[in-house]
């Protein structure tokens, strides 16, 4: 028995020591130098560990900028991160229903113009926003999406309420912090007849009570356009014709480091039942023959290209056409 033990615990030991990186001198200087840029503290224990995942981390994010990549990755607010962890915290964790297999988009046959930001179009996106620790990446993608078409229709440039979509718009399958889609939020919208600004009814977080006060509405949602399903160029169809548009996509650990370029993997799924994030397409435009669109994100301006990403286009790259909507004002 004592034997077994000892054989065990020798094999936990050697296990742990094969399977963490060896930290050197300059690991830990990177790693305190990142600490304090970005106010981390933590306990003894908690530091070691901290210290490995970084160091295994820096480790992923030199081997592939050491290769030959469309994008760059980089030691951000997440550096410390496992993506386990990071998944828990972040993204939706369990599969979606975004099968509109027949959409409700009518395209057009363009032609399409080669580029579009409607961040240059004039003031029709609002400052990236940060969804903190709560799966509501699809509340962002949701008000984002609507903010820009409510300015496009009316002119004015509002701040929706992510927390109104938190809290109240789970009778559509919406799930508050624990994940939810962009299409389903915009038939909430539609069915609550409207939603309140950011200032009247606060981010918070974390899940809550319904607050909403129908009297304090600031935006509408008359309909709600789903794209079919891996219709790409339906995206591009209704990005160039009409508003930016809602989509969602796989995220995988080479993605949490992003950090500029055109975003492209072979690690990702393009299947709908694989999606785990929600954005917000604002353009697209195309750099050494690779088209790409222009992704507004809800992980703050200190991440990717001051909150932005770029993601290769034309494939169905990581599912990004499976689930894409907006709504009509
Ligand atoms: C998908 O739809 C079914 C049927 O409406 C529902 O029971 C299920 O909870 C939905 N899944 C999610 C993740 O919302
Ligand atoms: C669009 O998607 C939403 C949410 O999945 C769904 O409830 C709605 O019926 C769809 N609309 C159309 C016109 O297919
Ligand atoms: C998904 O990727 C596979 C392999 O590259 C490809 O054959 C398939 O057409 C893709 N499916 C969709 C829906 O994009």
């Amino acid at each position: 028995m004592k034997a077994l033990a000892l054989t065990v615990s020798l094999l936990v030991f050697l296990y742990c020591v094969c399977a963490t990186p060896l930290v050197t001198e300059k690991d830990e200087f990177g790693f305190k130098t990142w600490m304090s840029e970005h106010n981390r503290r933590y306990s003894v224990d908690e530091y070691y560990q901290r210290l490995q995942i970084f160091t295994e981390n820096k480790r992923r994010v030199d081997q592939h900028n050491a290769g030959n990549h469309k994008f760059r990755m980089g030691l951000n607010q997440f550096a410390d991160m496992t993506f386990a962890e990071f998944k828990k915290k972040y993204l939706l964790t369990e599969p979606q229903n975004c099968s509109a297999t027949k959409g409700n988009h009518v395209s057009s046959n363009g032609p399409y113009p080669d580029s579009i930001d409607w961040r240059k179009k004039g003031n029709y996106v609002t400052h990236v926003k940060n969804q903190g620790s709560c799966g509501s990446c699809w509340t962002f993608s949701t008000t984002g999406c609507l903010e820009s078409v409510t300015a496009i229709a009316t002119g004015k440039l509002l701040l929706l309420a992510e927390q109104q979509l938190v809290d109240c718009a789970g009778a559509f399958n919406n799930h508050g912090c624990n994940g939810g889609l962009p299409s389903q939020a915009f038939e909430y919208i539609k069915y609550s007849k409207g939603i309140m600004t950011e200032d009247d009814y606060p981010y918070t977080a974390r899940d809550g009570p319904c607050k909403y006060n129908p009297q304090h509405a600031a935006a509408f949602v008359r309909d709600v356009v789903n794209i079919t399903l891996y219709d790409e160029m339906g995206m591009v169809d209704a990005v160039a014709r009409f508003n930016p548009v809602s989509f969602a996509y796989e995220v995988t650990n080479d993605f949490m480091f992003y950090t500029g370029g055109v975003y492209s993997s072979t690690k990702c799924h393009n299947t709908t039942d694989k999606v785990n994030h929600a954005v917000l397409a604002v353009g697209y435009a195309e750099e050494n023959d690779t088209p790409y669109w222009i992704v507004k994100n809800s992980w703050g301006t200190s991440w990717g290209i001051d909150g932005y990403f770029y993601i290769e286009r034309g494939k169905n790259m990581c599912g990004l056409a499976a689930c894409s909507s907006y709504p009509v004002v």
